[in-house]
């Protein structure tokens, strides 16, 4: 999605600007642009692509010690020169980058253009800059805050901008409405971006905006205020250092560098948090009491892309530990259709980047109606975490990879946790607490063991990359992994690939199964292996290729499919999880063979910040 940077201070702003957008790369986007303020005039370079392309256009020296920066993701318009940030006023004296949506831009631009400004892009962005300008004209003794204040009042939709004045080069004005802003404090130089990632070279204190919120910002300090003008304190944070030093180390790319960290990355899930004395887990940030969790009738989890499937399998695990009824639903789908909201209900959502637009405005559409919501985390200090009424952060460190793998597995940890802790509070039994404890304390081992067939996967994405179109299936908490597993071989190979609960395989996708189109079958060792064998037998009947993913040993799976997966066997909560390792390498695999840019799979973006 966009990245925001912007600087002031005593320093020459271009390549601060150009090093930040190297740090916001891994969010996805398809054009990039920088723009100073030089002698006074204002500079702009952009450019379709890679930041390498921009980077290819600029001169070798550009002075200017304010400046702009921006990474755009597509939504109105093409991703050409034209279209990628900063835009311009027609005068050439304000310079604006935008996240967001506007969506009354089409009907401000009829207006403007009839005033005379003269459109150079198709974004809805641009209206900014000219109704800027526009206001600066109409008003021309007013401060320019003020100006941009009376600008901002007309636009509907969602922005996190930040606004350049040639004429007023020492400061910038930063604004907040529904995308991320966050101001940078250095010393005598002050940043703003959307991402601390931005800024992890320069400052680790921020101040976050937030909604309806402008900041004016020049190199000593900043002042921020509401659109209506009321001045508002704003505390610093410091980032936690963890999430700014990132780096590839050895790897050959952030994805498969982080399905290695597994292992880590959930035993820091775990962390501090399994409790051996009464078998349950302790979870500090949960904000309610053993009586209102007593109290809790319903769970709803609510989230987005992977967040949404870890849901699925949330759900099933607070059903099947706590008894309590649970479902995950599509954050977006559920904000939109009136939702009845109940007190007795658990609300949770779920989110790897805390920004997801849709993940955010369910929750605001929960919290309006005055219900208590939840929030598994992974970015501290991120929009959801800060507004939820308590939650469990999933530790998993920073994940740049836009497939997401170590958060995904996280977020299974975090609501195995909530579920056991939900469980014991309810029937589950000091013994049933016990076991599943041991089970996540072994859990980290067992990665490192399934992530041990990583030569063998190899081999069978070299055997199966061709393909135009896969299945993935599986039954009750194996459907959830099967979701997953297609989105994972889709979102970065680009072979379509679609997932059925096994039991619905003969009500439709029967009929396209052939030789050319392999299934994946999920078969994890429960009580239902049978019945899903005797979906496998259904395939190998139609001359299906099966691809078996098993901890199971079982001699029939190995009779009937063509190749086999295994991991290793866990607490059948549990199985989500481990069984997921496998599939995340399958469409690696499959995407490096296919050369692919694994990091950046075309059209998509990591944290997807407007609707
Ligand atoms: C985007 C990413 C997905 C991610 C989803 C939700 O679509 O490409 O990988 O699962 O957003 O992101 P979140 O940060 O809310 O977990």
């Amino acid at each position: 999605m966009c990245g925001i940077i912007a600087y002031t201070g005593n320093q020459n702003a271009a390549p601060i600007l150009t090093a930040s957008l190297r740090q916001l790369e891994y969010r996805g986007y398809d054009s990039s642009g920088i723009a100073l303020v030089s002698r006074g005039k204002l500079k702009t370079y952009r450019a379709a692509g890679k930041l390498a392309q921009l980077e290819n256009r600029l001169p070798n020296k550009i002075s200017g010690k304010i400046g702009i920066g921006h990474t755009r993701w597509a939504t109105h318009g093409e991703p050409n020169d034209q279209n990628a940030h900063p835009h311009t006023d027609t005068q050439g004296r304000i310079s604006i980058i935008h996240n967001g949506i506007i969506e009354n831009a089409t009907e401000l631009k009829r207006k403007l253009e009839a005033q005379g400004c003269v459109y150079t892009s198709e974004t809805d962005s641009e209206t900014i800059a000219h109704l800027i300008s526009h206001s600066i004209i109409s008003n021309p003794k007013m401060a320019f805050l003020d100006v941009v204040r009376l600008a901002l009042k007309q636009l509907q939709g969602t922005y996190g901008l930040v606004v350049m004045n040639a004429d007023a080069p020492e400061t910038l004005i930063a604004a907040r409405s529904g995308s991320p802003v966050i101001i940078g404090i250095g010393k005598d130089e002050m940043f703003v971006a959307s991402d601390s990632a931005a800024l992890s070279r320069y400052t680790r204190e921020v101040v976050h905006l937030d909604d309806g919120e402008i900041a004016s910002i020049n190199a000593k300090g900043f002042e921020v205020t509401t659109l209506d003008a009321i001045s508002m304190s704003k505390q610093s944070v410091m980032v936690d250092s963890s999430q700014l030093n990132y780096e590839l180390g050895n790897y050959d790319n952030y994805m498969f560098k982080e399905i290695h960290e597994q292992p880590e990355s959930i035993r820091r899930t775990l962390s501090g948090r399994l409790d051996h004395r009464f078998n349950t887990a302790h979870l500090g940030g949960l904000n309610m009491s053993p009586r209102d969790l007593m109290n809790v009738r319903r769970v709803c989890i609510l989230g987005c892309g992977s967040a949404y499937y870890a849901g699925i399998s949330g759900a099933d695990m607070i059903e099947t530990l706590a008894r309590l009824p649970s479902k995950a639903e599509p954050a977006a789908e559920f904000r939109y259709r009136n939702p009845v909201i109940e007190p007795d209900t658990l609300y949770i959502v779920v989110s790897q980047s805390g920004e997801t637009f849709d993940t955010l405005a369910a929750l605001r559409e929960i919290k309006r109606k005055g219900s208590h919501v939840l929030g598994v985390n992974n970015v501290v200090g991120s929009t959801i975490a800060r507004e939820v009424d308590g939650g469990i952060y999933m530790h998993a460190g920073t994940e740049v990879s836009v497939a997401s793998t170590k958060a995904y597995t996280s977020m299974l940890t975090c609501f195995a946790l909530l579920a056991l802790h939900l469980g014991r509070v309810r029937d589950l039994s000091p013994q049933q607490g016990e076991q599943l404890v041991n089970a996540l304390e072994a859990l980290p081992e067992k990665i490192k063991v399934a992530l041990e067939q990583n030569q063998q996967i190899k081999q069978l994405a070299k055997k199966y990359h061709h393909i135009n179109s896969a299945f993935f299936i599986g039954r009750t908490n194996a459907y959830p992994i099967a979701l997953e597993g297609a989105q994972k071989l889709k979102e970065i190979s680009y072979i379509h690939a679609e997932a059925y609960p096994a039991s619905e395989l003969k009500h439709g996708p029967l009929a396209l199964i052939s030789p050319q189109t392999p299934t994946i079958i999920i078969l994890p060792d429960n009580d239902l292996l049978g019945k899903s064998i005797s979906s496998l037998q259904e395939i190998r009947a139609r001359k299906g290729p099966v691809i078996a993913l098993t901890n199971a040993q079982n001699e029939d799976i190995h009779s009937l499919a063509d190749d086999v997966m295994y991991t290793p066997n866990t607490h059948p909560i549990l199985h989500p999880i481990i069984m997921g390792i496998p599939l995340q390498l399958f469409a690696y695999h499959c995407a490096i063979a296919m050369d692919r840019d694994i990091d950046q799979p075309r059209n998509l973006a990591k944290s997807v910040t407007v609707e």
